[in-house]
């Protein structure tokens, strides 16, 4: 809201004018005003105090929500949900039959639910984009968009925030719980930071990849996965010394079957760039059959570069 708030003026120019009607989680339930929320009360320290955002009651699903709030475009961003990117395919899926722009940030329903979305958006003519949901606001998705005729061969990268600042932290001296409270302190690593420690997040990320970019339809659980939880402090700090840091690396690489895909920590030398992603930036490097050597590197990402991503995805959407 305060990105579209910031950026209302170019968003003008573009012709695009916009107005929440309706917001929903599993706190607020379902949340209606047609004449539009006031984005200032929204953005304010107590945005659901004096009963601005009521619930209304009558309301007991998605299909009804949508229908109240005549939505144009929905951006969807619940948690992830590894295992079946639920409910987030059953939100995007709701405002595609809608009539609706389906947003998301979310790389639960792109792993789990893509093919489907992709094509009912298509069969009524709106948009399902996600460019958030892998690198923040980095124009992944939306670069590939704009390469037409290539051939995606393998890629390699750091895709987990968590995971680098974690080891980063390590390397400088901070035991291993430290470093993830650090990562909870500036809101990266949730209570449970297993997804992140585990490399499921940069799993379900490679994944996302390996579907939309390779056209390989992966689930996580294909990909062969060892998070940073067994590495010792000692030898984190040991690796950095000798000139051989230890990384979170994503990788796939097509094969003559299909693409063979992995995430786990490996000691990489100093003249790989990718040992140079320090702290929360992240990285990645595509191999294509015309460019060989195609990079994007994402440094220091906040909360507003997802927002980004989102509102990048909705000027592509209705612009
Ligand atoms: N944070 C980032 O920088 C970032 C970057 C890239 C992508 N993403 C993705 O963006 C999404 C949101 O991230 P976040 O950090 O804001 O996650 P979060 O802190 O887990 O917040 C998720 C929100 O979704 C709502 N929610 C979760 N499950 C729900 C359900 N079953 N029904 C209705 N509402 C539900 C929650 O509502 P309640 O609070 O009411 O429970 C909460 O408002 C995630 O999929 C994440 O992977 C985040």
């Amino acid at each position: 809201v305060q990105l579209l708030q910031k950026k209302r003026a170019e968003l003008h120019t573009l012709g695009i004018d916009w107005r929440i009607t309706g917001i929903a989680s599993r706190r607020l339930g379902w949340c209606v005003n047609t004449g539009g929320f006031d984005p200032e009360n929204l953005c304010g320290a107590d945005p659901c105090g004096a009963g601005a955002l009521a619930r209304e009651k009558s309301i007991n699903d998605v299909h009804q929500w949508l229908r109240s709030v005549q939505a144009n475009v929905l951006f969807e961003a619940t948690s992830l949900n590894v295992a079946s990117g639920q409910p987030a395919i059953d939100n995007l899926r709701a405002a595609l039959e809608f009539g609706a722009h389906a947003i998301t940030a979310n790389k639960g329903p792109v792993v789990h639910g893509y093919q489907e979305l992709r094509d009912l958006a298509q069969s009524k003519g709106k948009r399902f984009l996600f460019e958030s949901a892998v690198m923040d606001g980095a124009p992944i998705f939306s670069l590939f968009r704009e390469l037409p005729a290539i051939h995606l061969k393998s890629f390699r990268g750091i895709l987990n925030s968590t995971t680098n600042l974690i080891l980063t932290e390590m390397e400088r001296g901070m035991t291993f719980d430290e470093s993830v409270e650090k990562a909870q302190s500036l809101g990266l690593a949730e209570t449970d930071p297993s997804n992140d420690t585990e490399g499921w997040d940069a799993t379900v990320k490679v994944a996302a990849l390996v579907t939309v970019l390779m056209g390989v339809p992966t689930k996580p659980q294909q990909i062969q996965r060892e998070g940073i939880t067994r590495l010792k402090v000692e030898d984190v700090r040991a690796a950095r010394q000798h000139g051989q840091p230890y990384k979170l690396v994503c990788r796939a690489q097509r094969t003559s079957s299909g693409v063979e895909a992995s995430v786990g920590p490996q000691q990489l030398p100093l003249s790989d760039p990718l040992s140079a992603v320090a702290g929360t930036s992240s990285a990645v490097y595509f191999e294509t059959d015309v460019l060989p050597g195609l990079a994007i590197i994402e440094s220091n990402p906040g909360v507003e570069t997802t927002a980004y991503g989102m509102l990048a995805d909705f000027i592509h959407a209705v612009g």
